[in-house]
Order: C-alpha cells, then structure tokens, then sequence
C-alpha cells in the first residue's frame, strides 16, 4: 500500500484552510507537516498554532516531520495538539530511543528521518522503536528543490531491510518528488510519498488526483 502525503510548506498560507480541503476531498491520506527551527535547517516555518488549527479541521494523518535540534522538548505538546506521527532527525537528537519511546507512549506513531548525506546504517539500531523511516531526498530546510538522484540507492537499500526484518515499517521520502520521477520511487522502494510544489502549485485536485491515479495503478 502507498500513501500520499501532501506538505503544506508549499500551500499559499493565505488559502491554506481551502487548499487543506481541498487535498482531503480529493483522496490524499495524510499531510506532511514541515516544523523548522532556524538552526538544524537555516528557515522556520510554523509550528503549534497551525498544527492546532489544522488538527481542529481535518482529519487527515498528521505527519509531523520535525527539522528541528532536540525535538525531544516538544514532543507532548506536539501529540497533545493532534499530531498522528512525528518524525525526528538522527542528525538532531542525543537521545534516539528515549524520545521514539516517548512518541508511541503518548500514543503517536513514530519516524526517524536522515539528510542524504547520512547513511542508512544510522537508523539501524532503532528499528525496533520506528514506524517509519525517512529518506530525505533533498538536503532538508526548503520546498522546491531538485530531487538528489545519489538517494535512490539508499531507498533501495533501506527497503531491502525493512522487507528482511521489519516488514510492517512504512518508508518515506521527502523533497523534489514529482509525477516524473514517482515510478522510479516507487520502484526503489518508498511507500510514503511527501510532495509539496508538485501537488500544492497549480491544480491541487488534479495533481492529488493524478499522483492517487499513478501510485494505485503500480
Ligand atoms: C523540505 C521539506 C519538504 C518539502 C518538500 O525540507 O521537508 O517536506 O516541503 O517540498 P517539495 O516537494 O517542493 O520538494
Ligand atoms: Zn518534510
């Protein structure tokens, strides 16, 4: 099974309420949430009062993806406003397992992600405490970049894995995913799609649609 996961870094902010309709009217299961602090990643996004408002409205899986330094301190407030899933960086915590174990306490699913340049043996000794794994294929902190092709490798790898030992856990990719490179994701081994510009610019429900129509049919 594959899942769409639409990130609302690339909505037009001004629209967002319409646009979040919008992506759940049109079949998309989840939506990616973009938390950046300005440290781990050079930007800041948005934080608690969307995720609030958003969780009020819809009910979509919320996807937290947290591109911030020592997640750990948010990560009740964030469960507690309605996140579904939060994933965390390797490259951000000190304390891996103490924080995954917080997220499944407080009832929430849990995702560990790595940069492209990180490799996939850094996420191997959690597995037993991952939901979800997340390859980055763009360095983190921007919507709308070039996907990095040196991470297909690393997607194949990671899903070799997961088939051998850990068949229940869910792998994401995140940044630069269009209609044209999907198959080859796919193919790779992703199963959880983000997608911001690609779904959010343009048509948002033809392009869930068309993205929807593409992952169903592989
Ligand atoms: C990048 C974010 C992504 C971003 C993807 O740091 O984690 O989720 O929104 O945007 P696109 O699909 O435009 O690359
Ligand atoms: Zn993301």
């Amino acid at each position: 099974m594959n899942y769409l996961c639409p990130s609302i870094l690339a909505a037009d902010f001004w629209e967002l309420g319409k646009q979040i309709a919008l992506v759940e009217q049109s079949g998309a299961p989840y939506l990616h949430i973009d938390v950046m602090d300005g440290m781990f990643v050079p930007s800041i996004s948005f934080g608690m009062p969307v995720l609030e408002c958003v969780r009020k409205k819809s009910k979509l899986f919320m996807d937290v993806h947290m591109m911030v330094e020592q997640p750990e301190r948010y990560i009740e407030e964030l469960i507690r406003l309605g996140a579904d899933g939060v994933t965390i960086h390797v490259e951000a915590c000190n304390c891996i397992p103490e924080t995954l174990s917080k997220i499944h306490a407080l009832g929430a699913k849990t995702g560990l992600a790595i940069n492209p340049k990180t490799p996939v043996s850094a996420v191997l000794p959690y597995m037993d405490l991952v939901d979800m794994v997340l390859i980055m294929t763009v360095q983190p902190g921007f919507g709308g970049q070039s996907y990095i092709m040196d991470c297909v490798d690393k997607i194949k790898e990671m899903r070799g894995i997961i088939n051998q030992h850990y068949p229940d856990v869910k792998l994401e990719i995140d940044g630069g995913v269009t209609l044209g490179n999907l198959k080859m994701n796919l193919d790779a081994g992703a199963n959880v799609i983000v997608t911001g510009s690609a779904i959010f610019k343009g048509d948002i429900e033809r392009n869930v649609k068309d993205f929807l129509r593409y992952m169903e049919a592989v």
